[in-house]
Order: structure tokens, then sequence, then C-alpha cells
């Protein structure tokens, strides 16, 4: 493995954009090749962000041999074809969430990646975030108690216009898959998989859901309460509670530079290293992943990926939500 990990981001979008401005805080990363369905748009991009090389095809990003892992940053309705291709091609792949709609082709890229050794991780970046990551080591060392219940709401202002990715059921449009896999997997990290999973939805016109809550029962006793939405801003908090003290996240509790850990009437605020929007911490993931030679990322394990999947589609079947045909 060289000094630096050479990254390939394929696509051009929102997300392909502030990943490739994060990578510049690691030392050891290199942004070598961009690739697109078009070749003015990864000029375009390779320009603006700096990336050496340019290519107008996906197969040509993936086959570009001076190229060590692939970010997959379409919408979600192409990570499929694009996580294939890149593995296929021998390539680490983080993709982006969520892996895909459908379970069985997370599955399929899943075995595809073990059965050829070829790293692959969910860019869930949230589960890199130091703040989280010693959120859940707290939890673990019993700083809490014992876990009883976590609240944690992903709410974003509407209305987005007709033509946005979002409203779109062709491309995965809806509120559950884009940012409700947000508190799902941040509840999961505090209670594992529940025992009971309730959800209501608004849904919107062209068939996907807008404004979603769900509530989880574990065997435990310990319950989950959370909710996402396209239509209001809300306060997108998290509160991890236990028998012993709790704790709260402010503001986009999925990527934080810090919480409060409550004991009573006591409140600690605890502050963690924090630069740019955060995506270099998923990409340092996997640049230990690779150095240390690990099949798969232990911070993000893809049975982890699988069963949140498997949680977003019982949802989806309590809600209506079908991206099926
Ligand atoms: N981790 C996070 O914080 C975060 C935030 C936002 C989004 N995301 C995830 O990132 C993904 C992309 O979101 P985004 O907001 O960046 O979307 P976006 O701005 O619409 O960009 C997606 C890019 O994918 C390509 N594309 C567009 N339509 C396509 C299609 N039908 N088939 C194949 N490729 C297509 C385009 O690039 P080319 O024209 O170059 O092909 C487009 O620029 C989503 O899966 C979303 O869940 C993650």
């Amino acid at each position: 493995m060289s000094d630096r990990i050479r990254w390939g981001i394929l696509s051009t979008g929102n997300i392909a954009a502030a990943f490739a401005e994060d990578l510049r805080l690691l030392p050891d990363a290199e942004l070598a090749a961009v690739g697109s369905r078009s070749t003015e748009a990864a000029e375009t991009f390779a320009a603006k962000h700096g990336a050496a090389r340019a290519h107008g095809s996906w197969r040509a990003l993936v086959e570009d041999p001076d190229v060590d892992a692939i970010y997959v940053a379409t919408p979600h309705t192409a990570h499929y074809e694009a996580a294939m291709l890149a593995l296929r091609a021998g390539k680490a792949t983080l993709c982006e969430k969520p892996f895909t709609l459908a379970v069985g082709e997370a599955e399929e890229l899943v075995e595809t990646a073990r059965s050829g050794g070829v790293f692959l991780m969910e860019a869930m970046w949230m589960r890199c975030i130091p703040a989280v990551r010693r959120m859940i080591e707290l939890a673990g060392d019993g700083a809490i108690g014992e876990v009883v219940s976590v609240h944690a709401d992903f709410g974003m202002q509407g209305p987005f216009p007709e033509t946005s990715r979002l409203r779109d059921r062709r491309l995965g449009g809806g509120a559950l898959y884009d940012v409700g896999i947000y508190p799902v997997t941040f509840a999961d990290l505090f209670l594992g998989r529940p025992s009971s999973v309730q959800a209501w939805a608004r849904m919107s016109a062209g068939g996907v859901d807008e404004n979603t809550g769900m509530l989880f029962g574990y065997d435990s006793g310990a319950v989950a309460a959370l909710t996402c939405s396209l239509l209001g801003d809300s306060a997108r908090r998290a509160t991890v509670t236990g028998t012993l003290g709790r704790m709260e996240v402010a503001r986009d509790f999925f990527h934080p530079a810090g919480f409060t850990l409550w004991r009573g009437e006591s409140a600690e605020h605890i502050d963690l290293p924090f630069e740019g929007r955060g995506y270099q911490f998923e990409a340092a993931e996997v640049h230990r992943c690779l150095r240390e030679g690990l099949p798969e990322s232990p911070l993000v394990p893809l049975s982890d990926t699988l069963a949140i999947l498997r949680i977003l589609h019982e949802i989806s079947g309590k809600i209506g939500l079908d991206y099926s045909s």
C-alpha cells in the first residue's frame, strides 16, 4: 500500500463535493480521480476539487489502476450497480447510505466483497464521529446504567421541489431511507435489535414517506421513539437515557462535536475533536482498515448495515412504502 490512499469519487453531486473537501483534512489521502456519467461533469468536478483525473464513465474510474478506494455517492437506486462495479474491479469501496433499497441487493454486495476479499463499508459517517464513539464507550462502561430509552429525530425543512430526488420514488425518495436511517442506526448503537417495530407515516402523492414516526420495543423492556421528516426542520436532537443518567446530543446528533452527560442534576459537557464537515472520520476508518488489512470495518460492521436495512424494510411494510415497482 502506498503512503497515501488514492481515492476515486463516483458521481459529482452534493455529498461527493463535501467528501472531496473533507479528504483534504487527511494528510494521507489523495483525491486521485472522479468518475461521472458525463465527461463534462467529471472535468468540472476535478477542476473544482483538485482531482488528478476525470473519467466520463464509472467503469473507467473503477478500472483506473492508480485508485485504491472508491467512494460511491450516487442516488440510492444506483448504489448497487456502482458498488458492484467497484467491487468486481477489486477496489475497496465506501458506499453511501442506504447501501441499497432492496435487502437482497445489499446481501449480494456483502457476499461479493467477502468472497472476493475486497473491503466494503457503508458510509454511515455518524458511527465514525469521535463524540458518538465516546458515547457508545460510556454507555458500554455503564456510565448511565442500563439504557432504557433512546429518542432521536431528523427532520428537514420542506417543501422540496417536485424534481428533487428526495421526492422521487424512482430514485429512492422519502424521509425514511434518506434521513430516518440515522435515528434508526443511532437507536441500534445503544439498544441493538428491536423485538417490536411500530411505524406510521404521511405518504406523499408520489408514494414516498414525508413525515414518519417509529416506536421500537426491546426484550430488555427498553423503548426507542424516533421520527424523520421532509416537511419540518425538527430539533435533530438525540437522548440516550439510562437508569443512572442520560446523554444528550444537541442539534444534528449525527455529527456532534460533543454531548452532555447528566447524572442526577450534575451535567458534564464532553467535547471531542471535530473539523470540517466530519466526513474525514469515515475516510480515516477506511484508511485504517486498508493499512491493517482488515476485511471489514469493526466500527461500521457489514452485519449491522444489513440488520438496519432489514429494520427499514419492516418499517416500509408498515407505512406502505414500496420501491419494488
Ligand atoms: N452522508 C451524508 O451526510 C449524506 C448527505 C447527503 C446525501 N447522502 C447520500 O449520498 C447519496 C447522494 O446524495 P446527494 O445529495 O449527493 O445527491 P445529488 O446531489 O443528487 O448527487 C447525486 C449524483 O449522482 C449522479 N446521479 C444523479 N442521478 C443519477 C441517476 N439516476 N443514476 C445514477 N447517478 C445519478 C449525479 O452525478 P453525475 O452527473 O456525475 O453522474 C449526481 O450529481 C444518497 O444516497 C444520499 O443518501 C449522504
